[in-house]
């Protein structure tokens, strides 16, 4: 442990480590285009040498060539620590402020081989969510983190650890920013680009902003989505028993859906074509059975339907095969979605149909035009498969990874008369108006004793505030304060805990502020051991703008602007947030999306107390007014609960016009 500190607290090594080979055992990113010229090249070499004395360059230069010339991105492998990184005991993290030490301890989570996707490639999930661009930039931050106080702030760009400033007690111990770029510069290639630079990152939602909690964050809002979509197409149906849900991917965040599948009592198939992936979630337990024979597997879910079993298979292979196969064999599907990684299509984040997966990862860096061809046609195959079964009576949703967006780009067939996506979003059907717009979000925590025990005292504790909102909740949440204190009385016998000691519960503004405020007292009393970080995910009522994912469901042309995901980061920084962090990219792709999150350390003291009042009120709330003014009903009804609930919110409330007044006007 002393050992590990005093690493920490060197940062950059004075003497150059040994080199390392990247280890063959682990999942690694793609290797990404060669996209720079060669007066780019030597910049970008320039600027990784920034970080490192004059005296180590010789060895270094040619090192990272070489690395830009294979990866074609500089990841400085040799500076991966010889320490295992993971979350530890907050105490364990070297530090001057304990939120500085949460924060070591989040985003070592991050980095945690375990837990992330290409660990050192930096990435934790989505194929590209980085959480630094470079080793350097990790060993600079750790040590930022582990010499800063309570009066003062670490800057972040892209990873960049810009410096500590001096600051106050109530400020954010650390401002992240991730991928922000001047509006005309945030084309795909240019994120090639500049993140080839170093100057540059996509940050994903949790990945970059150190919130990420392992697929459990993924599972519960999975869960959600598939129960309601069952219910809204059989008004009967309590889950998705007696039912067959088909989609695509195990990765990272995907992963989730087969285990939603079995917590939500159906038949899961999900196709995955990196082996990897798939006998990872098989290992794991998530996935229960493997299939790479289509018939076989049609064969197995169609009796497992018919006999109401719950089960979740994978297909080793294309989800186009899988598609065109149950069209031909004239399978009826319940429902369909998808989940690979189309935020990011022309590098490993969807796979072409008819190619092996080692060829198409050759192709993205070897024949980038002839893998972007065989990506477009493939889309079109996709969707022309999907159209057939939904003509068939299936019910197809966009899951959140930019698949309309990308079918459309590719020329496919998904476009309706109006001009509209055939599909809805999951936003636009089930969790916006029925989660998004009565506040309820991704809330999140994690004990930083790093101890099971603190974790089921904490899942106690919420169980208990939830029902007792419950008995006075208005009856247009009862069901989703339902499901969400079934959730979290199960989340235990779920075992869903990889890495730090975590829990998400989808929770409204006042479930979290009253969670979060027991949670403080648990604290102050000894109840439990050691503080408690908050967060949430991106994916939110608030912190996020994307007019293709979690605004979807917004109608008044305002879902392609970005004030309400800039305006929660502000406000929940000067409210008493640990660390803030907003990002451009993440969950549907560079220049889609801009997002936000926070993360806020309770230690059991008053200073906790009025910040973690003040700030989730804000950010929950903030998204509310905005939705509340675009004229979401759900939203209003839920924005003048809380101005009745809190007399100094004084929100400006929308006038809905006459339908017939407006369609009447002459233009
Ligand atoms: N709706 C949500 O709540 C939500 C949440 C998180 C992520 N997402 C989005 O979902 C996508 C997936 O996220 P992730 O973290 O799992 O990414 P990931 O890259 O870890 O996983 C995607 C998986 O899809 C597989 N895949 C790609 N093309 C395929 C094909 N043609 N057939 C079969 N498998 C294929 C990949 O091998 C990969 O394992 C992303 O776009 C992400 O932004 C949505």
């Amino acid at each position: 442990m002393k050992d590990f500190k005093e690493t920490i607290l060197r940062g950059i090594p004075s003497q150059l480590p040994e080199k390392k080979e990247i280890n063959p055992d682990i999942s690694h990113a793609p290797n990404r285009k060669d996209i720079l010229s060669k007066e780019e090249k030597k910049l970008a070499i320039r600027n990784a040498l920034r970080y490192f004395p004059e005296h180590m360059h010789a060895t270094l230069a040619p090192e990272f060539t070489e690395e830009l010339k294979t990866y074609g991105r500089i990841y400085m492998h040799r500076f991966i620590p010889n320490y295992k990184i993971k979350a530890k005991h907050l105490e364990d993290f070297p530090h001057k402020s304990k939120q500085a030490a949460a924060i070591q301890l989040m985003l070592s989570n991050n980095l945690d081989y375990a837990i992330a996707q290409h660990p050192e490639e930096l990435i934790t999930y989505g194929g590209n969510g980085a959480v630094f661009q470079n080793w350097a930039q990790y060993l600079l931050c750790m040590q930022s983190l582990a010499e800063m106080t309570d009066e003062q702030t670490l800057v972040l760009y892209s990873g960049h650890p810009m410096g500590l400033f001096p600051s106050h007690k109530d400020a954010p111990r650390v401002v992240v920013t991730n991928g922000m770029m001047i509006p005309n510069y945030s084309k795909p290639d240019d994120l090639e680009k500049f993140n080839a630079l170093g100057v540059t990152q996509y940050g994903q939602m949790t990945a970059g902003s150190f919130m990420y909690i392992g697929p459990q964050g993924i599972v519960h809002g999975t869960t959600i989505t598939i129960l309601n979509a069952a219910r809204k197409i059989d008004a009967k149906a309590k889950d998705l028993s007696g039912k067959i849900f088909v989609t695509s991917g195990l990765g990272g965040m995907s992963g989730a859906q087969s285990k939603a599948g079995v917590i939500a009592k159906g038949v899961c198939i999900v196709a995955e074509v990196n082996p990897q992936a798939t006998y990872k979630r098989h290992k794991q337990g998530w996935v229960d059975q493997v299939f790479s024979d289509l018939d076989e597997l049609l064969d197995r879910a169609t009796s497992a339907r018919d006999n109401k079993e719950v089960v979740s298979l994978a297909y080793d292979g294309n989800i186009v095969d899988l598609w065109e196969r149950i069209v031909e064999r004239n399978i009826h599907i319940e429902i369909g979605s998808d989940q690979t990684s189309l935020h990011n299509p022309w590098a490993g984040g969807y796979y072409p149909v008819g190619i092996s997966f080692k060829e198409a990862n050759e192709m993205i860096a070897n024949n980038p035009e002839k893998f972007k061809k065989e990506i477009r046609k493939t889309l079109v195959r996709h969707t022309n498969a999907i159209n057939t079964l939904t003509e068939r009576g299936m019910y197809f949703f966009d899951y959140g990874n930019g698949f309309l967006l990308e079918a459309n780009r590719a020329g496919a067939d998904i476009l309706n008369e109006k001009g509209d996506f055939k599909y809805p979003s999951y936003v636009q059907d089930i969790m916006g108006p029925m989660y998004f717009d009565y506040g309820f979000g991704p809330f999140r925590w994690v004990c930083t004793s790093n101890n099971p025990n603190d974790l089921a005292i904490t899942d106690k504790i919420a169980a208990e505030i939830l029902e007792d909102i419950m008995q006075n909740s208005p009856n247009e949440i009862k069901p989703q304060m339902s499901d969400n204190i079934n959730w979290i009385k199960e989340a235990e016998k779920n075992k869903m805990v990889v890495g730090s000691q975590a829990r998400i519960l989808y929770a409204d503004a006042e479930g979290r502020m009253k969670i979060a405020e027991a949670f403080n007292n648990a604290i102050a009393e000894g109840a439990l051991s050691a503080p408690i970080v908050l967060g949430r995910d991106h994916h939110d009522v608030g912190g996020t703008d994307s007019p293709y994912r979690e605004t979807s469901n917004i109608y008044d042309g305002s879902q392609f602007t970005a004030d309400m995901a800039i305006h929660n980061v502000i406000g929940d920084s000067f409210r008493g947030a640990t660390w803030v962090s907003i990002h451009n990219g993440g969950g549907v792709g560079w220049g889609e999306v801009i997002n936000g999150g926070f993360g806020i350390l309770l230690d059991g003291s008053s200073d906790a107390d009025r910040r973690l009042k003040s700030m989730l009120f804000w950010d929950v709330n903030n998204g509310i007014s905005r939705r509340s003014w675009a004229r979401n009903k759900e939203a209003n009804f839920t924005i003048k609960r809380a101005m009745r609930m809190n007399p100094d919110l004084k929100v400006t409330l929308p006038s809905v016009v006459d339908d017939d007044l407006i369609n009447n006007l002459v233009f």
